[in-house]
């Protein structure tokens, strides 16, 4: 680094977020606005399945506030929860908000209610649900309609009589009523963008036939309702499992509003699998699984919305901090949209439970602000997206994203290392047929001379200290040989400045944790990226430097 004396000088690429115009389409794998640029759908889920069937929070904070947290956070999408029950079943839709909770002994929430939120506690239940998506509206956040289940509850087990067409509580034909109710009922409600029409299909009864049976009919009824929602599609074991599409497609007769939806959890592939099991095989594995379910789609052209996804927020759960990174990388480099599994603090009530603490939800018990800043923090840098249509100034290139921190190689200064930063500042890579990595319009290529050193750039990239293999089953590793011939991988040090160090995790050992060294190439378009000013002499003067910024 040293060999740079050019005083830096500080390029700051200021983003002015571009207002979405709505309503949604998609155009191949990419869910697009009304201009035909991609919006990125970064959501959360607001859950309002429960047996109160109010959006939980509302007793603890006025709605217009929670909204304006969503914003905070860096989201622009709600999945909203809605049991079906709330638009069928008359004895259920005439209750109040008062009335509901009355019901279920819950005194202390109609008393937070009334404080917080006094225009809806003697409204129904269903123009409550009206009354936040309004609010949302207000604060310009999109919504998605998730028909989570049917019995308003907590959900979902294999055994919940909510699960699959023909259940006790899933009457085909009910859920097509309730579906086009809904539909015709948000018609002409700008924010409403998307109808994911059945969470998690699950249980015995669960089969293709069926599938392929009734997801058509419900596409259409709510199509039909309403032309503007995308129209969002569950797959199989709790969403885990689309790969029957890849034998029969299914026939709709519309299009530009089809969007395929998968769910995947540290849990999704066993309790304590990521524990057990060394985490670079599991995160290989669990990769494979998930592109052979439901990620080839988006090389197939369809979209796919990650609905739920998310960990317990205090980092207690090993298992679950060893899957998100993996997610992480994943989610990144397919660049997906995606919501987080949950907005939720506190429920009022669930599994019997009298406001529940939700160890995953973005707010704390109290719904006053993020229960953990820094895992918002890390998922941030998937809240813009990297590439897709109306977005692209920069030429394709990589950037290379840490899941662990959330963040992006980067520097500071030309006098600084290598280091971790914000990936709306990322250095733009390119990575060639003999594995250099090049910094994209220069000659300078990362290289490493010892292990537990910065890693450095220079122009003689021929060595097998400049050529970085992906390694593990993970495939997150980077790895290079040193002139000895020892490998070592690309590392990150306390101050988030880029080492190098031996390989983890490599063998089958499943106490360590390879976290710090995952890294993924990331296909990028984003014309955000800082280069240095002494570098753009190398700089063949288009592309990824915009004009104003040269010379
Ligand atoms: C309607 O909801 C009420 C109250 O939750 C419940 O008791 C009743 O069984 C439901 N009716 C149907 C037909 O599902
Ligand atoms: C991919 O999915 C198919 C079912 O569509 C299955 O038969 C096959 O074994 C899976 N392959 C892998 C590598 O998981
Ligand atoms: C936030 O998450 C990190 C990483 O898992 C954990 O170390 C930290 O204790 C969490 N903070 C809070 C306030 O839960």
């Amino acid at each position: 680094m040293g060999n740079f004396t050019t005083s830096s000088i500080l390029l700051l690429f200021l983003f002015s977020s571009v207002v979405t115009s709505l309503p949604l389409s998609t155009n191949s794998r990419w869910i697009v606005d009304d201009r035909g640029r991609r919006p990125l759908s970064t959501c959360v889920n607001w859950a309002s399945h429960m047996e109160p069937v109010l959006a939980e929070g509302l007793s603890k904070q006025p709605m217009d506030t929670i909204a304006k947290r969503i914003v905070s956070m860096g989201f622009n999408c709600v999945r909203f929860t809605w049991p079906l029950y709330l638009i069928t079943n008359d004895s259920l839709a005439s209750l109040t908000v008062r009335q509901s909770f009355q019901q279920l002994g819950l005194l202390e929430s109609i008393a937070g209610i009334q404080a917080n939120n006094p225009s809806i506690i003697d409204v129904s239940l269903i123009k409550a649900y009206q009354a936040v998506v309004s609010s949302l509206g207000k604060n310009n956040v999109m919504v998605i309609l998730d028909n989570h289940i049917s019995k308003p509850g907590w959900c979902c087990s294999n055994f919940d009589d909510n699960g699959f067409f023909g259940d006790k509580y899933f009457d085909p034909d009910l859920w097509i009523t309730g579906l086009t109710r809904m539909a015709t009922l948000f018609n002409g409600v700008t924010n409403v963008v998307g109808m994911s029409l059945r969470n998690e299909p699950r249980g015995p009864k669960q089969n293709i036939n069926d599938w392929y049976k009734y997801m058509p009919k419900g596409a259409e009824a709510v199509h039909s309702a309403n032309t503007n929602v995308l129209v969002i599609l569950s797959g199989l074991s709790f969403d885990r499992d689309l790969s029957f599409l890849k034998n029969q497609q299914l026939k709709l007769t519309f299009s530009g509003k089809l969007v395929f939806e998968a769910h995947w959890y540290g849990f999704s592939d066993g309790q304590t699998t990521w524990v057990k099991d060394n985490p670079n095989e599991v995160c290989g594995r669990v990769e494979t699984y998930m592109m052979n379910t439901s990620g080839y789609l988006v090389d197939q052209g369809y979209p796919l919305f990650i609905g739920e996804f998310g960990i317990d927020q205090s980092g207690a759960n090993v298992n679950g901090n060893r899957y998100i990174s993996c997610f992480l990388g994943v989610a990144a480099e397919l660049d997906l949209d995606w919501a987080l599994w949950t907005l939720v603090g506190s429920y009022y009530l669930r599994d019997g439970v009298v406001g529940l603490n939700e160890y995953y939800g973005a707010m704390d018990y109290n719904w006053c602000g993020a229960r953990n800043s820094s895992f918002i923090q890390r998922i941030s840098a998937l809240q813009s997206p990297f590439r897709g249509p109306g977005l692209s100034e920069a030429k394709p290139h990589k950037v290379i994203f840490h899941p662990l921190t959330g963040l992006c190689i980067t520097r500071k200064s030309l006098v600084r290392p290598l280091q971790l930063g914000p990936c709306t500042n990322a250095y733009p890579w390119s990575y060639s047929p003999q594995k250099t990595l090049v910094v994209k319009g220069t000659r300078f290529c990362l290289q490493t001379d010892a292990s537990g050193t910065s890693v450095k750039l220079g122009i003689f990239c021929t060595g097998s200290n400049s050529k970085w293999e992906t390694i593990s089953d993970s495939k997150m590793h980077l790895s290079a040989k040193l002139r000895d011939g020892k490998s070592i991988c690309l590392d990150v040090a306390s101050d988030n400045t880029i080492i190098t160090n031996g390989c983890k995790c490599i063998s089958k050992d499943n106490t360590c944790d390879p976290s710090s060294q995952w890294f993924k190439l990331v296909d990028s378009t984003r014309s955000s990226t800082r280069v240095e000013r002494s570098l753009l002499p190398y700089l063949p003067g288009k592309g990824l430097v915009p004009n104003h910024l040269v010379g």
